[in-house]
């Protein structure tokens, strides 16, 4: 669909009538659809519209996911031309796009890899669990190293195993009691440091208070520690560069896997292919999904080391191969598709091209800080975050209504804003995530709208 299609009035109406009647939404309440009904009807670049014919700069990239933008038609194509060569069939055998695939991951992550393909970005990370357990029972019999260590605040799916390992209280309370299986320490949330410390004088504290955790739980029950180089769900956390690095080394310390979550930093978002390649780091596991595909097919995966495979590797009477299937895992159309979009993100440059309109953006950002509810801007690449507080002196949070305000500010003056996914403890943030395509103009226009909304509303 092209943004000129006339809208079709009893078209939307009869989808509107469909849905409400027939569809049970994720995570929105159903009151707040009827009264917006937004249907949407198409994309292009960094803008969709809505059947009514109404368009959003979307500063979201829908889901934290479209990465190469909207309207790409070649990938269609690439989609349907899979199709008619092979539509599908189970990834116990081998196939063309998915090779290719997994080839183009292990170059992009600089070689040494393999790669387990799955469906969504929880069953990248629950993938991963399940791989760092079997790994370390295969490799420390007699040993039961089990746990995973996450941080507070953060997100790794919505799985009962990802959620458990997220740290988000409010996100996990209707599902208790969870297993136990994950121990949670502080994040490097520099702007509210859990230990009330200020950087470099801090010392790193979150990397002291993880290795007190590592010796309280024992290490000899730990597998692995779960880790988003740049944690988006808090609002955005940047860590200090040395941060992951002694992450790192306390993994090699104490015999743990570093499993890194690049569902949102990776294919290019914060200005390297992916996130973990700005601190150097070697990860054992990492878990991909949303820029793999930039969304136009759903697949992920979890990409493991060939230090990790080759415990996976033996005779059939070993009994080593990985003990898990999932019916789409390797989709033929899914892997041609990401194939060709990461090809976009490198003939396009995409990811330095996320490194330059971040900083033009972010420097844009900075100009509201003449508002006296903006606390903090922050972000690498296009991945930022705007925390408002009522006081900047004691960093207390506006209140949730008045992020929704905001939002709902910008969505109504045609821009798709998001926002921290902590709720009522720290959903303070305004979080922007836009395609990698975004343009200077389109920029300026999210820093425009913002300030409108900051000024109009004018919380202090
Ligand atoms: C950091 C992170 N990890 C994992 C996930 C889960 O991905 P999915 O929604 O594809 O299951 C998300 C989803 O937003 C995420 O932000």
């Amino acid at each position: 669909m092209s943004l000129s299609n006339s809208p079709d009035p009893a078209l939307r109406a009869a989808v509107v009538r469909q849905d409400l009647g027939n569809v049970l939404h994720p995570i929105v309440q159903h009151k707040v659809l009827e009264a917006k009904q937004m249907v949407v009807a198409g994309g292009e670049g960094s803008t969709i519209v809505d059947a009514d014919g109404t368009e959003y700069l979307d500063a979201m990239a829908g889901l934290w996911c479209v990465n190469i933008g909207y309207g790409r038609t070649e990938l269609a194509e690439v989609a349907a031309a899979q199709m008619r060569q092979l539509s599908y069939f189970p990834h116990t055998a081998m196939n063309l796009p998915a090779a290719g695939l997994a080839e183009k991951i292990n170059t992009l992550m600089g070689g040494g890899y393999h790669t387990y393909f799955v469906n969504s970005g929880s069953e990248a990370n629950e993938a991963g669990f399940k791989i760092a357990r079997q790994y370390m029972k295969q490799e420390h019999p007699g040993e039961y190293r089990f746990k995973t260590v996450s941080r507070y605040f953060s997100y790794h799916g919505t799985t009962l195993g990802t959620l458990d390992a997220g740290g988000m209280g409010e996100r996990k309370a209707k599902f208790e009691p969870f297993s136990g299986d994950f121990v949670h320490v502080a994040p490097p949330y520099c702007y509210r440091c859990p230990f009330g410390l200020d950087y470099p004088s801090c010392g790193l504290a979150c990397v002291k208070n993880l290795e007190h955790a590592i010796l309280g739980e024992g290490p000899e029950t730990i597998a692995e520690i779960i880790v988003e180089p740049i944690m988006s769900g808090v609002g955005v956390a940047v860590p200090p560069d040395e941060y992951l690095p002694e992450v790192e080394s306390l993994c090699r310390k104490y015999g743990m896997l570093l499993h890194i979550d690049e569902v949102i930093n990776g294919f290019g978002r914060t200005g390297r292919m992916f996130a973990h390649q700005h601190y150097g780091v070697s990860p054992d596991i990492v878990a991909v999904a949303k820029g793999i595909s930039s969304a136009y097919l759903p697949i992920a995966a979890t990409v493991v080391k060939n230090s990790v495979f080759a415990s996976f590797y033996g005779d059939p009477a070993e009994n080593r191969q990985v003990a898990q299937v999932n019916t789409y895992g390797g989709h033929p159309a899914a892997a041609a598709v990401a194939l060709r979009n990461i090809e976009i993100i490198e003939t396009e440059r995409l990811a330095e091209r996320a490194a330059s309109m971040g900083a033009y953006l972010l420097e844009g950002l900075r100009g509201l800080l003449s508002h006296g509810t903006v606390g903090d801007i922050r972000g690498k690449g296009l991945l930022i975050g705007v925390e408002l507080v009522k006081d900047r002196t004691t960093k207390e949070p506006v209140d949730a209504a008045q992020i929704t305000q905001i939002v709902e500010f910008c969505r109504e003056h045609g821009v798709i804003i998001g926002r921290a996914g902590g709720g009522r403890n720290y959903g303070n943030t305004i979080v922007l995530c836009p395609p990698l395509v975004i343009t200077r103009a389109e920029c300026d226009r999210i820093v425009d709208t913002l300030g409108r909304a900051l000024k109009t509303l004018a919380f202090g």
